[in-house]
């Protein structure tokens, strides 16, 4: 992690950093630094979103580029007030409580394009993650915050908002105009941010997944792997994001009857294929032998993992391999759990390959 002050440089000249992009501004309480896979995940949010992340917290700033380390900036004492304080008025923002954490996206023209304010759930971390997906949510189904339903007073027309929004987008009428103004004086003053197209939906195209029996249509980049259109797209969560580099098998899915990892395959080349998560085993009303078997085995501590050892031991069994306890061990070895309940994950293959083993 690098470190840099922001005493040193004015607000709005350190802000010109993020021009040109998206912007996600996040003030909170107090900020407990995200562990590496919340780190991940936030980052494939910001990717998605194609934006940079400012947070402004009582203690400290951070900012966080997807493609970048995670940068703290550390201004002191009386600077370390001025600065948050500058940041949070620059954006309108009202001070949070210390369970909620209030999410602004702007686009690259500064413009704001989604607002929301969620409660700690149950790390800071998490609710931010959560707020970035709804931002992500919104930035696709192309929800925006129309002027004229948030005038202050507007009563009529569009979403209603509360009277803390109005003084809040008071605040941020008010101080948008100082910027402007100082910004036209100032002998340094930063150029207007430019106008960028977001470069997410330029090459999107059409693609039909065949999910658990149901024809989804998406538009989506030819990047998009099937993991994040099966989670962020299409809500369907129970394939789980461990490592996103192939290595842990958290995201396993079927496709065609075979096990693939889903982080390693791209949404369009599975398209028109019959792709099946863990949300298209058991029936609505009673789990799948193989996921009834892993309960009565006790297969799973935290559970993370267990969608994707499920998916693997029902590929594993339709292959006719796993005869022996080894096999399966050989098999499923790509399904990693790291609270180690793997010989009860062997036991439960095999009493969905066999129900009548004693228990
Ligand atoms: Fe770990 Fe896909 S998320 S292998
Ligand atoms: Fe926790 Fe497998 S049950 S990682």
């Amino acid at each position: 992690m690098s470190s840099a002050g922001v005493s040193a440089k004015s607000v709005p000249e350190w802000l010109s950093t993020f021009r040109g992009r998206p912007l996600v501004l996040v003030a909170l309480g107090d900020w407990e630094l995200p562990d590496e896979q919340l780190l991940r995940q936030i980052r494939a949010e910001l990717r998605g979103l194609g934006a940079s992340l400012l947070v402004v917290s009582e203690r400290s700033l951070f900012c966080f580029r997807p493609d970048d380390e995670l940068e703290r900036l550390e201004p002191s004492g009386d600077s370390a007030f001025h600065a948050q304080s500058e940041v949070a008025a620059h954006f309108g923002l009202a001070r949070p409580q210390p369970s909620e954490l209030h999410l602004v996206l702007l686009d690259d023209a500064g413009r704001e394009r989604y607002r929301t304010s969620v409660e700690r759930s149950p790390r800071l971390a998490e609710a931010l993650l959560s707020a970035l997906t709804s931002a992500g949510k919104s930035a696709l189904e192309g929800q925006e915050l129309e002027p004229a339903a948030l005038a202050p007073g507007n009563t009529t027309s569009g979403p209603r908002i509360s009277r803390r929004e109005s003084i809040v987008l008071c605040l941020i009428a008010a101080l948008s105009a100082t910027l402007a103004e100082s910004c036209k004086s100032g002998p340094s003053a930063p150029e207007k941010l430019p106008l960028r197209a977001p470069p997410a939906t330029t090459h999107e195209r059409e693609v039909v997944l065949r999910v658990n029996g149901l024809e989804r249509r998406l538009k989506l980049e030819p990047r998009v792997s099937l993991l994040d259109a099966l989670r962020e797209r299409i809500g369907l969560t129970g394939t789980k994001k461990g490592c996103d580099h192939g290595q842990c098998g958290a995201c396993t899915v079927l496709v065609e009857g075979r096990r693939v990892n889903a982080c390693l395959t791209l949404a369009v080349m599975v398209e028109n294929k019959a792709i099946t998560t863990i949300e298209g085993l058991g029936n609505g009303s009673e789990l799948h032998p193989l996921q009834q078997a892993f309960v009565s085995e006790d297969a799973l501590q935290c559970g993370y993992c267990t969608p994707g050892q499920i998916m693997s031991a029902l590929g594993l069994l339709q292959e006719g391999y796993a005869l022996s306890d080894d096999e399966v061990r050989e098999q499923m070895s790509g399904n990693i759990c790291r609270c180690g309940a793997y010989p009860n994950i062997v036991r439960a293959v095999q009493r969905a390959r066999k129900p009548e083993l004693p228990t």
